[in-house]
């Protein structure tokens, strides 16, 4: 147990446990929050799939109940989609859904995927609120590199607001005013969601995450934000897995949607 662990304390290695209790809440949770779905279609757009998805296999990492696979469908509707979350009641929720036969549920770790079930290469990567969960996240994010064809795109989606005090005190007021009590009142417990408050705050700043992303050899790295409240506490951080894709623009611009807080 690491100093910072004590029993019953939901921490990155135990999380997906807490999910298994919520997932039965989380799709009422989420859409009383304005945006939440939208900001997922935006991050999936702003990947710059190209061809609707035709002929790409993509992945969606920590996908829950489906709402960053649904984005990703929304995004690429040709492509053929695998969603993979460590919590089964999360899946069981998503698999309840209608979904072509395209996209596949499958139970895993992200942080160990399983090359017999999961062979790349891949054509993108989308991890939506997933990254701050993880345990080692430079040997999560370069094994995402690995999975993914030269060129092409992951894309994290995650709060992100060390850097800014406005940031940080907007995440804290919305989290005790509205998410942690809501949470406690729909579900009977506020433990998922005080871990998600304190999460967040731990997490990567924009500046270190961009440079995380970096450093474990990812490149053209950039960050837009979100509309709404969650402008400067979400983003879509993008990069690319080193070399260019056979029959591609290297100099191709890169979807200019949002604010690009890299300029
Ligand atoms: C906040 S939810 C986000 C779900 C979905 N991506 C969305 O945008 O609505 C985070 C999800 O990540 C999953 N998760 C956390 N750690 C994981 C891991 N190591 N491997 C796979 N899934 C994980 C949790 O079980 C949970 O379903």
């Amino acid at each position: 147990m690491s100093p910072k662990q004590q029993p019953g304390r939901i921490d990155a290695g135990n999380v997906s446990r807490s999910f298994d209790s919520h997932a039965r809440t989380y799709d009422k949770l989420v859409g009383a929050n304005p945006g939440y779905h939208e900001h997922l279609r935006l991050s999936a757009k702003r990947m710059g799939l190209p061809g609707g998805g035709a002929g790409l296999r993509l992945l969606d990492l920590g996908c829950g109940t489906g709402a960053s696979t649904a984005a990703l469908l929304d995004a690429a509707p040709h492509a053929q989609i695998t969603a993979v979350d460590a919590s089964a009641e999360m899946l069981a929720q998503a698999t309840r859904k209608s979904w072509p036969s395209s996209v596949r549920f499958v139970h895993g770790n992200a942080e160990e995927l399983d090359p017999a079930k999961f062979a790349g290469p891949y054509d993108g990567i989308l991890a939506a609120y997933l990254l701050r969960n993880l345990t080692d996240r430079n040997a999560a994010l370069r094994r995402f590199r690995g999975l993914l064809k030269p060129g092409a795109p992951l894309a994290v989606h995650e709060y992100s607001v060390r850097d800014s005090a406005r940031s940080r005190a907007v995440w804290t007021a919305v989290c005790w005013g509205v998410i942690i009590p809501m949470g406690r009142l729909r579900t009977g417990s506020a433990d998922l969601y005080r871990y998600l408050w304190r999460s967040v705050l731990d997490f990567d700043g924009v500046e270190a995450f961009t440079g995380r992303m970096t450093a474990v050899g990812f490149e053209d790295v950039r960050v837009q934000t979100m509309p709404g409240w969650q402008q400067h506490i979400v983003h879509t951080f993008l990069g690319r897995s080193p070399g260019v894709p056979p029959g591609t623009d290297p100099e191709a611009p890169t979807p200019p949607e949002g604010l690009d807080l890299t300029k």
